[in-house]
């Protein structure tokens, strides 16, 4: 049976990048799919966090999620440190995949840089541990940003190595990465080359999901773009990075698609077209960070949700993980 999972990682603020990329592609998936949703506490900490900062973060991405319109009743809800599976089956996948796997994963070759002898054991595991939140619940569908293509390309690759050692073909699925849509890598709004993260220095490259109104409009108004009008197909933004971007925020922020909104401001300078991208995203992430605020305002029910997400979440994955214990010949309880 088709299953979604997939996670964000509660470290610092969510951005326009994290919400189109991904949150709002899981608010549409529901309904279609069983869906399950996760708050990777256990993956942030591969860098450091401080741990009032990351139960602070931990529950405003859960207030992120509920109030873009995930609903806990029709979605499994839950932050990942409350379902143990998660961490056991990960275990088994630090025996299944390979060094030389891990050493080809490009997040960690940026992350780590320069300073690789310095970082966690975690980072450097972490797509192993992202390996076992999929298969634990034997999932067949990830929607990520682009970034997390390789990620989901290796869990394919453990779960194969899983099922060919053990002698299990079809234990483990091959789930697919769902990377799907106009904004599936949001760029950085002062430089279109580079990616926008939640750790870049400047938070003008950003829009964060609780910036308010004006600095929303002032973080688009100040946009690089550059001094051409837009052109009139998606071929035009050709070699212009910054303004693919800006087109391709506003088809993802309107449910419409890149080639729609240029028959719609073809020619149009960008001193037209940023305050219509302003009014926008105003529009669509005003309310969100509105409820989210409200939301925070409770963090016990928050708390609340996630324990019965967690719930559900166990329900799935014990059994699982039960098996996969046999299989590797564990003694299990009797
Ligand atoms: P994380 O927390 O870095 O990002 C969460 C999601 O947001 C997407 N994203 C973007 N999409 C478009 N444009 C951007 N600029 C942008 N920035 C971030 C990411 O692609 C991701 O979908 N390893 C994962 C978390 C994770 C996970 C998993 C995901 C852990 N286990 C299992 C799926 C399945 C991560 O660090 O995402």
């Amino acid at each position: 049976t088709p299953r979604v999972f997939s996670g964000i990682k509660p470290s610092g603020g969510l951005t326009l990048g994290n919400y189109l990329g991904a949150i709002k592609r899981f608010v549409d998936m529901q309904g279609e799919m069983e869906t399950i949703y996760c708050v990777v506490d256990m993956h942030a900490i591969t860098v450091w966090q401080d741990p009032a900062d990351l139960k602070h973060a931990t529950r405003e991405l859960a207030a992120a999620y509920l109030a873009a319109g995930i609903d806990p009743t029709r979605s499994t809800l839950f932050n990942q440190s409350q379902v143990a599976a998660h961490a056991e089956l990960g275990w088994i996948f630090n025996c299944v995949a390979r060094v030389g796997w891990m050493n080809r994963m490009t997040q960690f070759k940026d992350k780590a840089g320069k300073n690789r002898e310095k970082v966690s054991l975690g980072l450097y595991a972490y797509p192993s541990l992202m390996a076992a939140d999929i298969l634990i619940y034997h999932a067949t569908h990830v929607p990520v940003g682009e970034d997390q293509k390789q990620h989901v390309e290796l869990t394919r690759d453990i779960a194969a190595k899983f099922n060919t050692d053990y002698g299990v073909p079809d234990f483990f699925p091959q789930p697919e990465p769902i990377i799907e849509g106009p904004a599936t890598r949001v760029m950085n709004l002062r430089d279109g080359t580079k990616k926008m993260s939640k750790s870049g220095e400047s938070d003008m490259e950003r829009i964060n999901m609780t910036d308010d109104a004006d600095t929303i409009a002032k973080k688009i108004r100040k946009a690089r773009t550059d001094p051409d009008p837009l052109p009139d197909t998606v071929k035009g933004l050709d070699d212009r990075p910054e303004a693919r971007n800006l087109v391709e925020i506003y088809a993802a922020l309107s449910d419409s698609t890149p080639d729609a909104v240029l028959g719609e401001f073809a020619g149009a300078q960008f001193g037209q077209f940023k305050p219509k991208l302003a009014d926008l995203a105003v529009a669509k992430l005003e309310p969100i960070s509105t409820r989210m605020a409200d939301l925070m305002q409770d963090p016990a029910e928050i708390d609340r949700i996630l324990t019965m997400g967690a719930d559900k979440a166990r329900a799935i994955a014990d059994p699982i993980l039960d098996r996969t214990y046999d299989i590797v010949g564990f003694v299990r309880p009797r």
